[in-house]
């Protein structure tokens, strides 16, 4: 909890850290990254360059004051999960935590100078290692759980056993420990962070959801290729997956994380997803084939067309070893009618009138924003409560709180 004396001190400069969020988060990661430059490792740089992640650090800190001094209702213990086990999949260490405060507190005191007090800085210190605790303490769990040592080492080396091209733009890799250990199990939903070397002191590091079913020898991951239009180059690990990853390749990933569940409840689920969103959905669907086929599963996707719909092939073998599924392909372009045994293929964008709803339901979203938040608010017209509605984002950041509203 926050001090009397620094929570009235953060309410009344709020306001002026809020106004100048852009400038103290660019002059924080210029700060950051001229003293640390291993850190551009760690960081996206896409994310960098787009402003996309740019935002969410400082801005969080700036919410969770917010929260602190009672000014807002946000879901604060899922935002901290979010963060953590983002963190976690990267290996952040709680010593990192003292670098990003060091220079957040120093980008705050040089965009705002005199208007920093001794007082004033003090008060939004104790805002940031509020937070820091917070995640310092989640992620502390999250390590154990996952087996990972006081050395913070994610990392290990999985072997690639196989590549399926399965789109124009989608690949599959199915990869096993390269140390011949076994695979640590996972939950529908979760993902693993994959770090390529791309050149001499230039590693990035992406997330992607595991795709094929818990419990096996292996892991599988599915990319879709991200290409490059007018305004923006192609995606750099996408890029290096789909050109230079053939099998017998190392990889190295981190364990799985993620704190949204594919399979939330054990009663009725709605998978709804968009283009490469369905990553998520088909682990959910091989591991309720495998183990519970008996319950009733409804999967609602989306796509631009046949034959960009990825894992398409393996969708009719999974229906058919679940006793009480539904499948809705919505397909901007309906390009032939190779049927899908079991699947209605509709023309157009997904209309949540007419997502098959029934009572109880729980529900997993994966795709764009936009798309998310369209078929979320659909679903809360139609009484499904917001608390049974789960979604991941392939990217950083949260629906806008009011996203249910808009
Ligand atoms: C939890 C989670 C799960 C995910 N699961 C999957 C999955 O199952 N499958 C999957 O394919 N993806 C998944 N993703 C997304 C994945 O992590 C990557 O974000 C994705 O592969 C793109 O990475 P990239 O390095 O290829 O693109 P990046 O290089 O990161 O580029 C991202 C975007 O930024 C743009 N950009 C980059 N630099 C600039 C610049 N200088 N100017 C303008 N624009 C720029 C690029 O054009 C591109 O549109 C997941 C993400 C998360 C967070
Ligand atoms: C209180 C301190 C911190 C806060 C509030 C914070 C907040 C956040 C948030 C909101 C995200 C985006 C999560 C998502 O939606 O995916 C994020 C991601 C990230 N954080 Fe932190 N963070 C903190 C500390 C740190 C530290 C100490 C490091 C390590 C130097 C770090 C490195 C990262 C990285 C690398 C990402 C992913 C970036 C990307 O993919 O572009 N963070 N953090």
């Amino acid at each position: 909890m926050l001090s009397a004396s620094s929570a009235s001190v953060v309410t009344a400069t709020l306001p002026l850290v809020r106004a100048h969020g852009e400038e103290v988060t660019g002059t924080f990661y210029r700060r950051m990254f001229a003293a640390h430059p291993d850190l551009l490792n760690l960081f996206n740089r896409g994310n960098q360059a787009t402003g996309a992640q740019r935002q969410a650090l400082a801005g969080s800190v700036v919410a969770y004051a917010e929260h602190l001094t009672g000014a807002t209702d946000l879901p604060w213990n899922a935002i901290l999960d979010r963060i953590a086990h983002k963190h976690a999949s990267l290996g952040i260490t709680p010593a990192r935590y003292t670098v990003v405060g060091h220079h957040l507190l120093a980008a705050v005191a040089e965009v705002l100078g005199d208007a920093v007090t001794p007082q004033i800085a003090a008060a939004w210190e104790e805002v940031y290692w509020l937070m820091a605790c917070e995640l310092v303490a989640r992620e502390a769990r999250l390590y154990h759980g996952a087996g990972v040592g006081s050395d913070v080492d994610v990392w290990r080396a999985w072997r690639v056993t196989g590549r399926t091209d399965d789109t124009a733009d989608v690949v599959s890799f199915t990869l096993v420990p390269a140390d011949g250990g076994p695979a640590p199990d996972f939950t529908p939903g979760q993902y693993a962070s994959v770090a390529v070397d791309l050149g001499p002191d230039d590693r990035q590091i992406r997330q992607y959801s595991l795709s094929g079913r818990p419990g096996l020898g292996g892991w599988r991951i599915t990319v879709k290729r991200i290409r490059a239009t007018a305004d923006s180059p192609a995606g750099t690990v996408s890029t290096y997956l789909h050109d230079t990853v053939a099998v017998g390749d190392t990889l190295r990933l981190s364990p799985p994380f993620g704190e949204v569940s594919a399979v939330p409840g054990d009663g009725p689920l709605l998978l709804v997803s968009a283009g490469i969103g369905v990553t998520p959905a088909m682990s959910a669907l091989a591991h309720l084939a495998a183990t519970d086929p008996d319950r009733p599963v409804a999967l609602v996707h989306a796509d631009r067309s046949e034959s960009t719909h990825a894992l398409r092939a393996e969708l009719g073998g999974l229906v058919n070893d679940l006793r009480d599924a539904t499948v809705d392909l919505w397909y901007e372009r309906v390009t032939s009618d190779h049927g899908l045994p079991g699947a209605r293929v509709k023309a157009g964008l997904v209309d949540p009138d007419h997502i098959p709803l029934v009572p109880g339901v729980r529900v997993h979203l994966c795709g764009p924003l936009e798309f998310m938040a369209v078929v979320r608010r659909g679903l809360l017209a139609r009484g499904v409560p917001g608390g049974d509605i789960a979604y991941e984002v392939f990217g950083p950041g949260m629906l806008r709180p009011d996203a249910d509203r808009r």
